[in-house]
């Protein structure tokens, strides 16, 4: 028996069609549309994919967008100053720091210094606040398309165990809220967790956000467990990849960018889980269409453009 691949495009399809119906309704009701700045420091290649990757979904529903790519010798300050142009900027809806910011850069400072009505990545403490509280202004876009995902596939979240493992201000921690406030029963591990196996094989939902590649093995969950993961990890190991993806890898594509993407979770869990999320191509399109819902959220927000479609 194999697990149900449970797919990130459809739901960001579904979500994408929404935000652009209430784009539409928002600029024929006379306003504009909604704008997302996104500032990239620094040339890693795999943040620069992922800043173009959303301004041009911005611009495929509707949104104004920006991206402000800037040299690796930037300093805090000059983030900083940045920062604080784009918060005073009233054309601006939504500001996104891409992280991870080079080592010399002072990242909570410069994430604190986002206007919080902006702060569509949700990492403001403020809106941190708000969601611990349960009266979220944003979520988290990875978290929060894997709540869509869930609910999306009809799975049932309230009086279920989860298991998240990491617990990360990005994914772990906002997971195990959004999680609880749909009464699950939440379970957080980490590194210093023992036996994270005999943890995870109680889960009915496991979600694997640490960024260690074939972390989760068969042995780590129990039969029937929907399995989310969040890894994105870059093996340029041929061994490596090869003793975590067995038959699944992708050779040509190896020889073709010299490294294969792996997940936190490996592809042969499918044989006892009920339903798992693929690497690429599950939860990664969930968190662009999140940014999306936040940003058209932040425009409403700010702006009296009503609650236009
Ligand atoms: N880097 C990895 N994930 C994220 C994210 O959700 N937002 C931002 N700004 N940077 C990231």
């Amino acid at each position: 028996m194999s697990a149900n691949l449970l797919l990130g495009k459809p739901v960001q399809g579904a979500l994408l069609e929404e935000v652009t119906a209430a784009t539409r309704a928002i600029t024929d009701a006379g306003h504009r549309p909604p704008h997302l700045t996104a500032v990239l420091v620094g040339g890693d290649p795999a943040s620069a994919i992922y800043v173009r990757t959303k301004t041009t979904k911005c611009r495929e529903v509707g949104f104004g967008s920006e991206g402000i790519i800037l040299p690796e010798e930037t300093t805090t300050e000059e983030l900083l100053a940045i920062v604080r142009r784009l918060n005073g900027d009233d054309k601006v809806d939504g500001i996104l720091v891409q992280l991870p910011l080079p080592k010399h850069c002072d990242t909570k400072t410069v994430l604190d210094a986002v206007d919080p009505a902006k702060d569509v990545d949700c990492f403001h403490p403020h809106n941190t606040g708000l969601l611990v509280q349960g009266r979220p202004r944003f979520a988290p876009a990875t978290p929060a398309g894997i709540i869509e995902l869930l609910e999306r596939s009809d799975i049932e979240i309230s009086g279920k165990h989860a298991v998240i493992i990491g617990r990360s201000d990005i994914v772990g921690k906002p997971m195990a809220m959004l999680l609880l406030h749909r009464h699950a029963t939440v379970t957080i591990c980490h590194s210093r967790t023992p036996d994270l196996a005999a943890v995870c094989r109680g889960a009915d939902i496991l979600v694997a956000a640490v960024g260690v590649p074939g972390l989760v093995t068969r042995d780590f969950v129990g039969p029937g467990a929907v399995v989310i993961d969040v890894g994105i990890n870059r093996v340029a190991d041929r061994a490596q990849a090869a003793e975590i993806l067995g038959d699944a890898a992708d050779w040509a594509r190896f020889e073709e960018r010299g490294y294969l993407v792996v997940g936190d979770v490996r592809p042969d869990v499918a044989e006892v889980a009920a339903a798992v999320t693929p690497v690429p191509g599950g939860v990664g399109p969930l968190t662009i269409g999140m940014l999306l819902v936040n940003t058209l959220a932040a425009a409403r927000g700010r702006r009296d453009i009503g609650n236009a479609g």
